[in-house]
């Protein structure tokens, strides 16, 4: 499709190398940096043969990048298929131009895909993914708590909290199954999707797991001490609670942080037994049906409706910044 001066197509293995130049306005001056995550994000991914993208070409250059995710999610037995959106970059000489907008539109034909899914849009790009008709399914927040001197009386059963240094992630995705809630929209985490997302390449991830009964997962950033809770399976309460009191004795993180996605009622009777508090980003959870021209009944999978929180049993884990 053209617009204006500008061709919009999807990505080719041959706008590598000029992608991960306009990539430099997004993901900093490390070229090799960016390769790595290139290659990581939208050639590695377990759940599609090749990167999902979309490029916008000035006289046969590259000069934006739109970036998609792809991500398995199952209810009542049943599976499809979303695309994360992420990653846009639009040349500085080529801006407002309306080019992240026909990039985002070219999108609507990945039709294998039911919904596109955003987890990170801020200032900057919602107005874009407004315009492309992105609808509102969550306003995203995190729980959190710092560090303070009365966690030394804090008790638990810290003993039977292991950090899995070399997790077994069959156990892992054997928690997840045991503990599935089918009517629920749930994200498919089996191994090679832990281990795709173990090799991030910004992401660190620490696994937690209580006396064999649940895991809790967490990402740390460089330079950040903060840990943020990403994934989770638990068979009951007392797990995730052990889990979260031996985090707060123990410190190896600076503020604990949890995205409100996710978080079902056990988890925040947790949280709030524990003195976390709700912070506002005022920022949101964005989500659209992957069609041009969408109606009512494409937001319905399975009869549930997509836009509803309540019928999604979201992880942190899926968005394309975890
Ligand atoms: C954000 C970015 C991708 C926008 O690309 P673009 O091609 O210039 O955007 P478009 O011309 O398609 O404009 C889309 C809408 O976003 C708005 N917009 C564009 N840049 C904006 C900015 N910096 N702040 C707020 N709104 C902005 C436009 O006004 C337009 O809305 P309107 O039609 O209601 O006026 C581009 O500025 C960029 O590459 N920024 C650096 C990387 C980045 O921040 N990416 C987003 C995070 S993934």
């Amino acid at each position: 499709m053209t617009h204006g001066d500008y061709e919009i197509v999807p990505y080719h293995h041959d706008h590598m190398d000029q992608t991960v130049k306009v990539l430099k306005l997004l993901w900093g001056f490390d070229r090799e940096y960016r390769i790595s995550r290139l290659k990581w994000k939208h050639y590695e991914n377990p759940y599609s043969d090749f990167p999902h993208g979309i490029v916008a070409l000035y006289k046969g250059k590259v000069v934006g990048f739109r970036g998609y995710s792809p991500m398995r999610w199952e209810v009542n037995g049943k599976e499809f298929k979303t695309l994360t959106a992420g990653d846009t970059v639009v040349g500085t000489n080529h801006r407002m131009k309306g080019l992240s907008i026909a990039m985002g539109q070219a999108a609507n034909e990945f039709l294998d895909y039911k919904l596109l899914i955003n987890f990170t849009a801020g200032s900057t790009s919602m107005p874009g993914y407004t315009k492309l008709g992105f609808g509102k399914l969550l306003e995203k927040s995190y729980w959190i708590r710092g560090p303070s001197e009365g966690d030394k009386q804090l008790e638990g059963d810290f003993d039977n909290v292991k950090i899995l240094k070399n997790p077994d992630l069959k156990e892992i995705c054997s928690f997840i199954s045991r503990t599935k809630e089918s009517d629920k929209i749930s994200p498919i985490r089996n191994e090679k999707y832990f281990q795709w997302k173990i090799a991030n390449t910004k992401d660190n991830y620490k696994f937690f797991s209580y006396k064999n009964k649940g895991y809790v997962v967490f990402s740390t950033q460089p330079k950040s001490q903060n840990g943020y809770v990403v994934d989770y399976a638990v068979e009951d309460v007392e797990s995730l609670d052990n889990i979260l009191r031996y985090i707060i004795r123990k410190k190896p993180f600076n503020f604990t942080m949890v995205f409100n996605y996710g978080v079902c009622d056990k988890l925040s009777q947790v949280l709030k037994g524990l003195n976390f508090k709700p912070s506002n980003m005022n920022w949101h959870l964005l989500i659209r049906p992957v069609k041009r021209d969408f109606v009512k009944e494409d937001w319905i999978i399975e009869g549930l409706n997509t836009r509803d929180i309540g019928n999604w049993n979201m992880r942190a884990i899926c968005s394309d910044d975890a």
